[in-house]
């Protein structure tokens, strides 16, 4: 797997003041934007201050990772983007509106020829689609399973370009929370993504003055499998980050599980507490203790 991301910050390429906070706004990646955070007259401006942004930190030299978000295939924009940006050595490539596997794949290719063209480590750009934007998206999340994607660092979802997709007024329910069809989208984002073995990433939380509820929400998606989530504001990014740490309870209670494993050595299920631990809570607390691992200072 590759490194993990708690926290991913949206900066508009065409901003080369909230560019320059990228090093110092303490999220895991930035993911520099070229597709719809920029206006149509602002791409070809983009498209020339995101290398040139690339290019201050070479890699290996980087605090953060720096992500791209392209357009997607149907703009006819993506492989220029690409000439672009590659010579700057970005992390990651965050493809939108991707269809299928297939469109992953097809970007796999044109980064093979780009990594050798500018010297690059094969297979070193990952990529995290969003992989619920078009209507028949949701229906293929499954085939990332067995698609055997090399680069594939994780699975996003998003609901705004899937309501629109559908024609859709609305992505809420009268409550507020997502409305049946985007929540469908997100737990087989979920699904699919622990099937293939990335992260999941879930999808921006809107109202970024509202860091209570920001919290909430990590806290939950956190609790339901999700490994990280998309930011919009650089105020989001502490809350993200402490949402997908382990709480000291958890780190606690995991290294007893191993402890307990650890004391009946062979053992498949053993006591704790009074409870029944087995296999699976073993795992679950192996990914505790790696996940905390990967992010102590
Ligand atoms: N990345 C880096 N810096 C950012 C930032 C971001 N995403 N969002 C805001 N900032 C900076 C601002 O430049 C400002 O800096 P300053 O104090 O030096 O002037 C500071 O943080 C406070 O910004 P604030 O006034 O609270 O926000 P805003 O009204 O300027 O911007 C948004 C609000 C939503 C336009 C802005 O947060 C943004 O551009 N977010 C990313 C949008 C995006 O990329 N969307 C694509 C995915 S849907
Ligand atoms: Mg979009």
């Amino acid at each position: 797997m590759s490194l993990p991301l708690r926290s991913m910050l949206f900066i508009p390429g065409d901003s080369e003041k909230k560019m320059a906070k990228a090093p110092t706004c303490g999220a895991d990646a930035v993911i520099l934007d070229l597709e719809d955070s920029v206006s149509p007259e602002n791409k070809p401006l983009a498209r020339r201050l995101v290398p040139d942004f690339l290019r201050t930190t070479p890699r290996g030299q980087r605090t953060v990772q720096y992500w791209v978000r392209v357009n997607p295939f149907d703009t006819g924009l993506t492989l220029d983007d690409l000439a672009a940006i590659m010579p700057g050595a970005p992390d990651g490539i965050m493809q939108p509106k991707t269809n299928d596997p297939g469109d992953v794949r097809r970007l796999s290719h044109y980064l093979d020829a780009l990594e050798a063209v500018h010297g690059l480590e094969r297979g070193s750009v990952k990529i995290l689609p969003v992989a619920t934007e078009t209507a028949i998206a949701p229906f293929t999340l499954g085939q990332f399973a067995t698609a055997g994607l090399d680069r594939l660092a994780g699975l996003t979802w998003g609901a705004e370009d899937l309501s629109a997709a559908l024609g859709a007024s609305t992505n809420v329910d009268a409550s507020g929370e997502w409305a049946f069809t985007y929540k469908m989208a997100r737990s087989l984002c979920l699904l699919a993504a622990h099937a293939s073995g990335v992260q999941a990433i879930d999808t921006l939380y809107v109202d970024f003055r509202n860091e209570e509820g920001l919290r909430a929400s990590c806290r939950a998606a956190r609790a339901e499998g999700f490994t990280g989530r998309i930011a919009i504001h650089p105020a989001q990014v502490a809350g993200i980050n402490e949402g997908f740490m382990p709480s000291p309870e958890e780190v606690d209670h995991a290294r007893r599980v191993l402890q307990a494993f650890a004391a009946h050595p062979g053992a498949g299920t053993v006591g704790l507490d009074g409870k029944m631990v087995d296999i699976p809570h073993r795992k679950q607390a192996e990914r505790t203790l790696a996940q905390a691992r990967a992010f102590s200072p």
